[in-house]
């Protein structure tokens, strides 16, 4: 039987859990799946926290555990059903819950996931657009900010994987009027180039000191209440880094009723602060989603959106042990990539 390599984690905890083992090369049995010879696959701060277990209100883990949701590549099967792509296609996507396990040299995906790679970019670089593209396009998008009447948007981390892309999506798809944002100094020309307006170095002012009047503000580092300080009464904060409520969680994870009202305790606090200054709080947890993908590669073919490759890793047990040390340093710029081929 042809067997392909794939990285798992052995049980809960860092690095040196993974391993990478001979698997059976998987088929794209079901009409709509496509399966992709993979390129390169991006870290995101959800592998290492998944894989240390700090999921676990929301998923129950079993191992061994693939990894890496980000893929780009080139189609190596289709299911008898798929329209969209064919074979040798070169395609990206943010893969389903259910397919997990970019880290590995194939990994099948559902074809409405995926779109066509852009031209202008690498593997590589294709490999860190999907989850932190889709995640910041469905906040923009969600809150109706490219038709509130003024949009003064704060995207803290500008520099992080979220960050580099939200900056760009709210400036070139989202009509954004002022972009501020906040990174350490050695990144303030980096986070200005991709199209911030105001940046405030966080290690040596405080953003809501500085701040004020913004219509809008996406939280990515959880400090969500803080962030209420900038806004204006009627203002818009969506998380991406706090918890979710039982609704919020049941759209990605089935938490279960138990569960459900557990989440829903522990974040009566955070939105009862927001309703008490009139802030338009939400958590959003993003979802794949081909068409939306397609759109913000168009942008990167157009010129309009980099993508910024803090680092890159081989393939092998040292490389990918070594990614996913630098991503959950959490100070990377840009992505961190794994490259397989
Ligand atoms: N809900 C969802 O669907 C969803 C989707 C994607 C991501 N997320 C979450 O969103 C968060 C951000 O993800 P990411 O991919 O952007 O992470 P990331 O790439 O690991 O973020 C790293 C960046 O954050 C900066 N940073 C760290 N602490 C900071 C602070 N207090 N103020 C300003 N900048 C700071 C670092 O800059 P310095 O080196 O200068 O400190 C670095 O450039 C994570 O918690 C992730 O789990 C949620």
């Amino acid at each position: 039987m042809a067997t392909y390599k794939a990285a798992q984690f052995t049980s809960y905890g860092g690095p040196d859990k993974i391993v990478i083992s001979d698997l059976p090369i998987p088929t794209a049995d079901a009409p709509d799946s496509v399966l992709i010879k993979v390129h390169a696959a991006s870290l995101n701060p959800i592998d290492w926290k998944r894989a240390e277990g700090q999921l676990k209100m929301l998923v129950k883990e079993s191992f061994p555990l693939r990894t890496g949701y980000d893929v780009s590549g080139v189609v190596s099967s289709i299911g008898s059903g798929v329209t969209k792509f064919k074979v040798g296609d070169e395609v990206f996507g943010r893969i389903g819950q259910s397919e997990v396990g970019t880290v590995a040299e194939y990994v099948v995906s559902t074809e409405e996931k995926l779109a066509l790679k852009p031209k202008s970019l690498t593997h590589v670089q294709a490999a860190g657009v999907p989850l932190t593209g889709l995640t910041a396009y469905q906040v923009l998008d969600k809150s109706g900010f490219a038709s509130k009447p003024s949009r003064k948007i704060f995207i803290p981390a500008g520099a992080g994987g979220i960050g580099v892309m939200a900056i760009q999506l709210a400036k070139h798809l989202f009509n954004a009027e002022t972009i501020a944002t906040t990174v350490s100094e050695a990144k303030i020309d980096i986070v200005k180039d991709l199209g911030a307006d105001v940046v405030v170095d966080y290690k040596k002012e405080d953003y809501t000191q500085v701040l004020k009047d913004y219509d809008m503000a996406i939280d990515t580092t959880g400090e969500t209440k803080q962030q209420f300080a900038i806004l204006k009464p009627g203002g818009t904060l969506y998380s991406i880094a706090a918890l979710p409520n039982s609704e919020e969680a049941n759209a990605v994870f089935p938490v279960g009723f138990f569960m459900g009202k557990v989440l829903d305790v522990l974040t009566y606090k955070l939105r009862w602060a927001a309703n008490s200054k009139n802030i338009d709080y939400h958590y959003l947890f993003m979802s794949p989603n081909g068409t939306q993908l397609a759109e913000i590669g168009n942008l990167a073919d157009q010129g309009k959106l980099k993508v910024l490759v803090d680092s890159t890793f081989p393939f092998t047990l040292e490389g990918v042990r070594e990614a996913f040390a630098r991503q959950k340093q959490g100070r990377a710029t840009g992505k961190v990539i794994i490259q397989v081929i």
